[in-house]
């Protein structure tokens, strides 16, 4: 079998394409605790069945149950107004951006990692509010002059309590601040288009909005609005990140995994716990910049994976646990662990092809005894070494690992991986027999604490 990696013809064919790199994920590659050729052939039938739905449930435009998959094509018509309304917030020094979990993760993490590479002082700063954290606010609040402040508050559903809260304060600060009048020409609200309490208070004070596609539920919307806006007003070329992912569809149209990368990293991982019992799925970026990326795919595997198997009685729950490392930082923290405590994980690592910012590390004569090593080497090459060396033990002790090279980081690239791994996501589900789009766990936690807030003690 010819496995997937960077001298696939498709990778060489066009150099802006993420490289996947799943040769260690094989037992030919990482030896017994890796997957076989036969366990793969013999997933190929429902391999079929399941792309078969994901294709005839992204049709459909935004009304399709899996729409979140097809993004790149429904956001087209909206991506004007965005625009429009993201030159409008810029007039700002600041925006401040309310929501969590899937309304907040997405656009944070490709902010972070935007920010990163190409920091742009002429655009807002985004300042992400999803904790409930009274100091937090307090330093919002303190550091920010109401008049240079805009707000944009996210929330799907548009009545979750910690966005709705934070937004109630800083709508009252504005208003106290700058009169009532003025405090609505700085708020603008990404909601579900037709009902809960945000959509209600767009309707009944005028305020700027944008609609949620009804179908994409929160951590598979980053490439809506919810994302859209606040990176557009940051300066993140929008309309490279949908490209970055209408690219990565187009890699995955086979229902054959030689020629579907999300169709065979699904059935990879999916195996590893059913069939290896391996339960956490690390994945450590060698590089900062890609630091919340982990944490946007940490939610979208853990929320949409994490269920019980109703369909398969008898089976345990499905679901890997997904643990963010950071390279090089958790090679002197989890890495003594990964080498010798249980074969219960598989690995991810990022790691970046080339950098535009680099150092020589300068080696005065006096040093070069300690560091013989290093004479003559750039920060980029020392840690691309350590990522080779972690990489090869990581293997060497029998963990399965794959690799995704980034060719840079920028909006096309990162728009790839989130489709490939919502992707991923999706068919992963699937094969769980589980529905990913779901958290029915989640509300039972919200149900109870509203409960609690209104004074019911009762179990
Ligand atoms: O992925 C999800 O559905 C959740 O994490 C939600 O994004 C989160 O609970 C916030 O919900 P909402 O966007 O409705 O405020």
């Amino acid at each position: 079998m010819k496995h997937r990696n960077n001298s696939s013809p498709q990778n060489t064919s066009s150099p802006k394409l993420l490289h996947i790199d799943s040769a260690r994920l094989y037992r030919d590659g990482v030896g017994a605790e890796g997957i076989t050729t036969a366990e793969m052939e013999e997933l190929a039938p429902e391999l079929r069945r399941i792309h078969q739905i994901v294709v005839a449930q992204s049709r459909g435009g935004e009304n399709a149950e899996f729409a979140s998959l097809n993004l790149h094509a429904i956001m087209t018509d909206l991506l004007a107004s965005i625009e429009t309304m993201a030159a409008q917030i810029r007039r700002f020094e600041d925006v401040i951006v309310i929501g969590i979990g899937g309304s907040s993760l997405g656009a944070k993490a490709v902010h972070h990692a935007m920010t990163a590479v190409r920091p742009d002082s002429s655009v807002p700063g985004l300042h992400f509010l999803e904790n409930i954290d009274p100091y937090r606010l307090r330093d919002i609040l303190q550091h920010h002059k109401a008049e240079k402040v805009g707000v944009i508050c996210i929330s799907k559903s548009g009545g979750t309590i910690e966005t709705a809260i934070q937004f109630l304060i800083l709508r009252d600060w504005l208003e106290k601040e700058l009169g009532k009048d003025k405090a609505r020409t700085h708020q603008w609200l990404v909601t579900d288009p037709a009902s809960g309490w945000l959509r209600e208070l767009a309707v009944r004070e005028d305020l700027p909005s944008l609609p949620v596609p009804p179908k994409v539920g929160g951590r598979f919307s980053v490439l809506t609005a919810v994302g859209l806006l606040p990176l557009a007003v940051a300066g993140v070329d929008i309309r490279a990140l949908l490209a970055g992912a209408a690219d990565n569809a187009g890699r995955c149209t086979a229902d054959d995994i030689h020629a579907n990368p999300a169709l065979e990293i699904a059935a990879l991982f999916y195996l590893f716990d059913i069939n290896k019992n391996k339960r956490v799925s690390v994945m450590m970026p060698y590089a900062d910049p890609l630091e919340l990326i982990v944490d946007w795919y940490r939610q979208l595997w853990a929320e949409s994976l994490g269920k019980r198997m109703e369909t398969r009685p008898g089976r345990p729950p499905a679901g890997t646990l997904p643990v963010r490392a950071m390279g090089a930082v958790d090679q002197h923290s989890q890495l003594q662990m990964y080498l010798e405590s249980r074969l219960d994980k598989t690995f991810t690592f990022l790691a970046l092809d080339s950098w535009d910012q680099d150092f020589s590390i300068p080696l005065p004569e006096e040093n070069r005894k300690f560091f013989p090593y290093l004479a003559g080497k750039k920060m980029s090459q020392v840690l691309e070494a350590e990522f080779q060396a972690t990489r090869q033990v990581i293997t060497e002790t029998g963990h399965p690992n794959m690799t995704l090279r980034l060719p840079a980081i920028n909006e096309h690239v990162i728009g790839q991986m989130i489709d490939l791994y919502q992707r991923i996501t999706v068919y992963t589900g699937l094969l769980y027999g589980i529905n990913p789009l779901d958290q029915p766990a989640v509300e039972k936690g919200k149900k109870l604490a509203i409960k609690l807030l209104s004074g019911d003690r009762s179990t």
